[in-house]
C-alpha cells in the first residue's frame, strides 16, 4: 500500500464522505433560514458502490480512516448496506458517521454489527426548548435516546458535538448542563468554534474557544489528556470528578491547515481537499468512464497536488460555503 503525501509533506489519510446532502434538521449554524436547494449532478449522485470503489482505490492509496457525514447521512434508506462494503476494504482501520442523531435509536445496533466503529452526535444544548430552536425544530428526547441506544451498543468512543453560538449556547448555564451530562457518561465532549466563512451565517454569533475553556475552568477543573481514538484536531481534557472528557476545537481561531489530513468526496462524485477551496474535482467521471486502475491513481496524484497550504490559500472570492453540501 502507498502513502498519499501532498506538496505540503502533509500524509493524507482520513477521507470524509458526504453521502447526502439532505438533512432532516436545519440548524441556524448550518444552513439559512429559508433552507437549501438539493444538489442535482446532470450525471446522477454516487451510488453506494460507487462510494465503496472510490473508497477501496483511496485505501489502496494510503486512506485509512473514514468518516460518513452529510447532511444527515441516517437519511439513506439502506445505510447499512454502505457500512458493510466499507468496513470490509483492506486498510481501512477506522470508520465512523456524524449524525444529529435523530434517527439512532432504530439504527444504533445495526450500524455495529455493520461494522462502524465510532459514531459522532451532534448535540448543541441539552436544553429541549433552545435545541428545538436552534435546529429548527429538533426533538431533543429522540437524540438522547439515540445516544443511549449508542452507548448500549458498544459504540466507543462517543463523541459529542456542540457549536457554540455567542449568547445563544455559550453561557455557564449551557456549559455546567454539559459537564453534569458526562459526569455518569464516558463521552468525549467537543466544543466546536462556529465557522462563519460561510454563506447565511452571521459572523456576530462567534465566540472563540478561548473565551470557552476559561468558562469551562471556571466550572470544573480540567487536565490536557491524549485525545481518545479518531485523533482529529481537537484538544483533550479530563474533568475531574467525570467519566468523560471534554475537547475543544478551534478551527477559526487556530486552523489546524498544517496537520491537515483530510480530503472529503461528495455525493456528486467530486473530491475537495480542503473544506475552504471552491474547487472540487470530479473523479467518478472517469470512473464511469472506465478509468484504469492507473488512471484513477494519477488523478487521485493531481487532485492532491492542489490540496491548498492553508485555508487561505483555498478561498475564491465569490466562494459559497455549504456545510450540509460538503459534511463538516
Ligand atoms: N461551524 C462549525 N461546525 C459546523 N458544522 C456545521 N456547520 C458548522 C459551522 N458553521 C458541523 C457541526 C455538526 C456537523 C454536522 O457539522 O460540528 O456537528
Ligand atoms: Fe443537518 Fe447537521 Fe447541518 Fe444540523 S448541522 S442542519 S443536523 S447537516
Amino acid at each position: 500500500m502507498s502513502e498519499l503525501i501532498d506538496p505540503y509533506g502533509r500524509r493524507i489519510n482520513y477521507l470524509r464522505i458526504s453521502i447526502t446532502d439532505r438533512c432532516n434538521l436545519r440548524c441556524r449554524y448550518c444552513v439559512p433560514e429559508g433552507g437549501l436547494k438539493c444538489i442535482k449532478p446532470r450525471s446522477g449522485l454516487l451510488s453506494f458502490e460507487e462510494m465503496i470503489s472510490l473508497t477501496s482505490i483511496l485505501a489502496e492509496e494510503g486512506i485509512e480512516r473514514v468518516k460518513i457525514t452529510g447532511g444527515e447521512p441516517l437519511t439513506k434508506k439502506s445505510i447499512t448496506t454502505l457500512i458493510n462494503g466499507l468496513a470490509a476494504i483492506k486498510g481501512i482501520k477506522d470508520l465512523s458517521i456524524t449524525t444529529n442523531g435523530l434517527l439512532l435509536a432504530d439504527q444504533a445496533g445495526l450500524l455495529k454489527a455493520a461494522g462502524l466503529s465510532r459514531v459522532n452526535i451532534s448535540l448543541d444544548s441539552l436544553d429541549g426548548e433552545k435545541y428545538s430552536r436552534l435546529t429548527r425544530g429538533g426533538d431533543l428526547s429522540a437524540v438522547l435516546k439515540g445516544l443511549k441506544v449508542a452507548l448500549e451498543a458498544g459504540f466507543d468512543p462517543i463523541k459529542i458535538n456542540v457549536v457554540l453560538m455567542k449568547g445563544i449556547n455559550d453561557g455557564l448555564a449551557d456549559l455546567a448542563a454539559f459537564l453534569e451530562f458526562i459526569k455518569e457518561r464516558p463521552i468525549h465532549l467537543r466544543f466546536i468554534e462556529f465557522m462563519t466563512l460561510g454563506d447565511g451565517v452571521d459572523p456576530e454569533f462567534f465566540i472563540p474557544s478561548s473565551v470557552i475553556i476559561e468558562r469551562v475552568r471556571s466550572l470544573a477543573s480540567l487536565v490536557q489528556i491524549e485525545s481518545p481514538a479518531g485523533g482529529g484536531p481537537a484538544r483533550y481534557f479530563g474533568v475531574k470528578g467525570a467519566r468523560g472528557t471534554v475537547g475543544f476545537i478551534s478551527a477559526m481561531s487556530d486552523p489546524f491547515c498544517a496537520e491537515c489530513n483530510r480530503i472529503r468526496l461528495l455525493a456528486t462524485g467530486a473530491l475537495k481537499t480542503c473544506l475552504f477551496t471552491p474547487e472540487e474535482i470530479d473523479i467518478i467521471g472517469p470512473l464511469r468512464n472506465g478509468a484504469s486502475d492507473e488512471e484513477m491513481k494519477r488523478i487521485l496524484k493531481d487532485v492532491l497536488a492542489g490540496k491548498p497550504k492553508d485555508r487561505l490559500g483555498g478561498q475564491g472570492e465569490d466562494f459559497k460555503w455549504r456545510m450540509s453540501e460538503i459534511g463538516g
